[in-house]
């Protein structure tokens, strides 16, 4: 099975879904010595699957996939036992929701599009994209926004697989562990896109990265694989010294040319014109930090957690902004570290990065 050891630089390529994640990309981190990752979220699983041989082409060297976990397939989903009853929530949310709908209409209707229903137990397709990492083998599979089902766990590492579990405190990451986790990524408040936490609803953990990993440090006995901010040798070597034997970049990769970032997303990291990233739930329901645009400057306020309705709401408004080439309506996802992310080859930021730290 997968082990850091098997790296000869301690960085993981993070995965990032909606397009910055390429074969390309994963391949040139898993060439350089780290750990490239695709995401398998919002992908149809033969356009993954198509990822997978692509980057099989590309590397012979291990690389990870990324799968949501769905509240639907959540083991950490909060228990019944907590607060009003489940029905009751869910009305609440659904309400909540359709408040959220009504706000957005204005976009919709200058868009001149209808708004689709939403679905919230939608797993963006967890079955057929799980089966596809078993039969294909993949050596790690990684997991955001909870713990997979005991089974899963169970056949994952039946076939080989190493599992990292994504946590972003101490009880999440003592439950990782209790689930059967390889390998644990800590993920602080800096981060680009969303943030890991297991329910929707919770307010994340604002403790910095070096805090975080010696907290999960003294709950948890898993390499720990940190994740948040980190774009130069300074962040990488604190992240070290706090207890991590990896790092995980995503915003340092965003510039490099293996990136699939849309341009607008890309050249907006660098031109100023979005001074500050800023954590909000305007686009999918759950937090994630962005770059601060006229879309989150118009909704955030109003943007209720519900993930994946919110998701699922706003998914034609940002297509349609994506054809117009209109940054302002895009989820420019970004870690608050975002004016170091350079044009440089993938491989190059790996380097750079694990010169900083010692050899797992
Ligand atoms: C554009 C973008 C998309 C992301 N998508 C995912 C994803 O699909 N799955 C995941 O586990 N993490 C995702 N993340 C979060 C990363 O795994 C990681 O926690 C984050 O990039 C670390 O912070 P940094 O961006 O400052 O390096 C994404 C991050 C960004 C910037």
């Amino acid at each position: 099975m997968f082990s850091l050891r098997d790296l000869t630089a301690a960085v993981i390529g993070a995965p990032m879904a909606g397009g910055p994640s390429t074969p390309a990309l994963a391949a040139a981190v898993s060439n350089a010595g780290g750990l490239g990752s695709l995401a398998a979220a919002y992908r149809r699983p033969e356009d993954l699957a198509a990822d997978i041989d692509r980057t099989r082409a590309l590397t012979d060297r291990p690389f990870a996939v990324n799968l949501f976990v769905h509240a639907a397939v959540n083991a950490a989903a909060p228990s019944a036992a907590e607060g009003p009853g489940p029905e009751a929530r869910m009305a609440d949310r659904a309400a909540a929701v359709e408040r959220y709908r009504a706000a957005l209409e204005p976009e919709a209707a200058r868009y001149g599009i209808r708004l689709p229903a939403t679905d919230p137990a939608d797993t963006d397709g967890w079955d057929a994209k799980l089966e596809l990492v078993l039969d294909l083998g993949v050596p790690v599979v990684s997991f955001m926004f909870g713990i997979p089902p005991a089974d899963v766990v169970a056949e994952l590492h039946r076939r080989g697989t190493a599992v990292v579990l994504t946590a972003t405190d101490e009880a999440e990451a003592a439950a990782a562990q209790a689930h059967g986790a390889d390998l644990l990524c800590v993920q602080g408040p800096l981060a680009g896109g969303h943030r890991g936490t297991h329910e929707v609803e919770k307010v994340p953990d604002i403790r910095n990265l070096p805090e975080l990993l010696t907290a999960v440090r003294r709950v948890a006995n898993l390499p720990l694989i940190a994740a948040g901010g980190i774009t130069g040798p300074g962040q990488a070597a604190e992240a070290f010294a706090a207890g991590a034997a990896a790092i995980q970049v995503g915003t340092a990769l965003l510039r490099t040319p293996e990136s699939g970032a849309a341009p607008e997303h890309q050249d907006s990291l660098a031109d100023g014109r979005y001074p500050e990233t800023t954590v909000t739930r305007a686009f999918s329901g759950r937090l994630a930090r962005g770059l601060r645009n006229g879309f989150i400057d118009r909704y955030d306020a109003l943007a209720p957690a519900a993930f994946p309705e919110v998701n699922q709401l706003t998914k034609p408004l940002r297509a349609r902004a994506a054809a117009a080439h209109d940054a302002d309506g895009l989820a420019l996802w970004a870690g608050a570290n975002f004016a170091d992310a350079r044009q440089e080859p993938a491989g190059d930021v790996v380097r750079r990065l694990a010169a900083a730290v010692t050899s797992p």
